[in-house]
């Protein structure tokens, strides 16, 4: 726990308490082993079981990405099965600032490269894992579309995997990846330049309601 002390716990909590309205102060408070900041019932949350393989380190990461990397809140995207070289340039664009966040830039100060790399091997090694989620079905067919036009061609799909160094989308979160596309959409994120690009004219040609599509179709994970 000495490196959650050196980047300030409370500092953090009141950032995810703002932003991630899917978990209660109460509840993380649980998941982080931190009774003295909520009194909650016991109930609520067990502790995973975790093989006495998993590194340490990584296991910093469990409270709030789920066990093994496989997030149970919608706000917190699964890590488990990412590409390992996106794994690495995610992290390291925290640590540098050059990706906006809430939590991760602060959090990744306290870790070097070395542990980076590990934690790239580590949750690149898990299954992938396809959350299920409530989806419009007209949405999610437009957005099978919009996707073949404007993003497959780097992201790929759950037959074409993605570029390499490039998240697959398909599966993930939808209330993570909507926060996310509005962070590129209003240019908090740069990102990636191309992307920028298509993102702007999806935009402007599509609007909002194409964007939503896209979220619906990812969040189906079908082809
Ligand atoms: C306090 C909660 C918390 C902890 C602990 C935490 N994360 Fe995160 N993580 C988040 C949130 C929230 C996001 C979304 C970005 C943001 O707003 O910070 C995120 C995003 C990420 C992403 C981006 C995923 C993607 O799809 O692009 C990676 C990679 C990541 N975290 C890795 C880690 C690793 C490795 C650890 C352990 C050292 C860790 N996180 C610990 C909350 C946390
Ligand atoms: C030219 C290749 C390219 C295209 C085309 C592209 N992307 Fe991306 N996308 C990337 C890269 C590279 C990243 C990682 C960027 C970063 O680290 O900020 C990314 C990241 C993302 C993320 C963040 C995922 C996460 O797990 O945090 C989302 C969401 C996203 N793209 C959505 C889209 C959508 C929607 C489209 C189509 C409208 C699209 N992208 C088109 C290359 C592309």
């Amino acid at each position: 726990m000495t490196r959650y002390h050196q980047i300030g716990w409370p500092y953090l909590l009141h950032h995810i308490r703002q932003r991630l309205t899917g978990l209660s102060g109460c509840f993380l408070s649980l998941l982080l082993n931190l009774p003295a900041l909520g009194h909650c019932d016991d109930s609520i949350v067990s502790e995973p079981e975790l093989p006495a393989a998993v590194p340490v380190l990584v296991q910093h990461c469990f409270p709030c990405h789920g066990p093994y990397g496989q997030s149970g809140s919608p706000a917190i995207p699964s890590l488990a099965g990412l590409p390992r070289d996106y794994l690495q340039s995610v992290l390291r664009s925290y640590r540098h600032g050059g990706r906006f966040s809430t939590v991760m830039g602060r959090l990744m100060q306290a870790y070097s490269e070395g542990e980076i790399e590990i934690m790239a091997d580590y949750f690149s090694g898990q299954s992938y894992t396809l959350h299920k989620q409530q989806t419009d079905w007209r949405l999610a067919d437009r957005g099978r579309l919009l996707h073949r036009q404007y993003c497959r061609d780097c992201h790929g799909d759950p037959v074409n995997p993605a570029d390499a160094g490039v998240p697959p989308l398909h599966g993930q979160w939808m209330d993570y990846l909507r926060w996310t596309l509005r962070d590129y959409l209003v240019g908090i994120n740069q990102g990636d330049e191309e992307m920028a690009g298509k993102l702007s004219n999806l935009l402007r040609k599509q609007g909002p309601e194409g964007v939503e599509s896209l979220i619906h179709y990812y969040g189906k994970a079908i082809q």
